[in-house]
């Protein structure tokens, strides 16, 4: 018998019907970032569409991003109160802190994440406190992680996001949580991040990079799949609900790998520096928007659950538009 597969793609309704991949923005994550201040939402240079906000004005802005069909979001806080140790992204009345309460507040159905790290809230923007001997020292580095994410808790945060790559951490914080009581709160783990240049624009945004040295101590090496198994394996069995791969477009192979083996629900970040790409190319009209949707459509056919991206809020439009609508 010939074989015809062109006949699935004749008509717009069959090919919906055959579709083996769909987006959906119920499992989309829109990243935010807050400042100190208020009456601020301003552009972040690098990040086209995407603002700094004041607390008062992102939740001035939380309706429209709920219609949008945004149902969950990242917060990252930019702030200028740093300290030697990080100790300072522990204080309960604190810029991520205030913003949960606000977000919980105002939209209690938003389900709200919290990148737990202390690169923006240390003076020298590593993610770690290092001894004299500049070996990182894990415990005092999980300790301030713990505090952290316990404040994000108190303050009401669904799921804390630790993305310092420090080892141990997820059973440092799950411990915490759970001896005070925080057995609820959620730890969606940035298990496989890699020492990658496409964080560029998000360090801009978050004033957090390194002021001396890099992250090759102790994010991951791109040349490594393997290793990432074993990362996300061992968040697994530290007690992670979420795990996460990131980047996401350069490393679709990272995901596929762990989709096969594991069975906790895989998310993927479509980091600042893939979405600043993607941006120019569709603003200056060297790309159709429609590169947008397919590039989200390949991270999640390689097997994410879940996508943490930018183009959230632009991106119910995008899948109206693929489906006919
Ligand atoms: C902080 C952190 C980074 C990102 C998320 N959390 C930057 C980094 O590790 O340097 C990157 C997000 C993005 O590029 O969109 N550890």
């Amino acid at each position: 018998m010939v074989k015809r597969p062109t006949r699935l793609r004749r008509s717009q309704t069959i090919r919906q019907l055959v579709k083996e991949t769909r987006l959906h923005m119920d499992q989309i994550i829109y990243p935010v970032f807050v400042v100190d201040g208020k009456n601020i939402k301003e552009e972040i240079p690098s990040m086209k569409g995407q603002y700094h906000y004041s607390v008062d004005r992102l939740l001035e802005d939380i309706d429209t991003l709920w219609n949008f069909g945004i149902h969950s979001l990242l917060v990252f806080a930019t702030t200028e109160h740093k300290s030697v140790n990080g100790k300072s992204g522990a204080q309960a009345n604190g810029l991520v802190q205030k913003a949960i309460r606000g977000i919980k507040e105002k939209k209690p159905q938003m389900t709200v994440i919290a990148d737990v790290c202390l690169c923006t809230y240390k003076e020298d923007g590593h993610c770690c406190i290092f001894r004299e001997d500049m070996e990182i020292d894990r415990i005092k580095t999980l300790d301030v992680l713990s505090q952290i994410a316990l404040s994000y808790a108190e303050a009401g945060v669904d799921m804390v996001a630790p993305s310092d790559m420090m080892d141990g951490r997820v059973a440092a914080i799950r411990e915490s949580l759970d001896a005070q009581k925080y057995e609820h709160v959620g730890i969606l783990a940035y298990s496989a991040k890699y020492a990658s240049a496409f964080y560029g624009p998000f360090r801009e945004a978050a004033h957090s990079a390194p002021a001396f040295g890099d992250r090759k101590m102790y994010q991951m090496d791109p040349a490594n799949q393997r290793e990432a198994l074993k990362e996300i394996q061992l968040d697994i069995e530290e007690g992670a609900d979420i795990v996460m791969v990131k980047p996401a477009m350069a490393y679709l192979d990272i995901i596929h790998a762990a989709s096969e083996q594991v069975e906790t629900p895989i998310a993927a970040y479509q980091v600042s520096g893939e979405f600043a790409m993607l941006r120019q190319a569709v603003d200056t009209g060297i790309l159709d928007q429609r590169a947008v949707y397919e590039s989200l459509l390949a991270i999640r056919r390689s097997g994410a659950t879940i996508i943490i991206t930018y183009f959230a809020k632009e991106l119910q439009g995008i899948l109206d538009k693929e489906a006919g609508l």
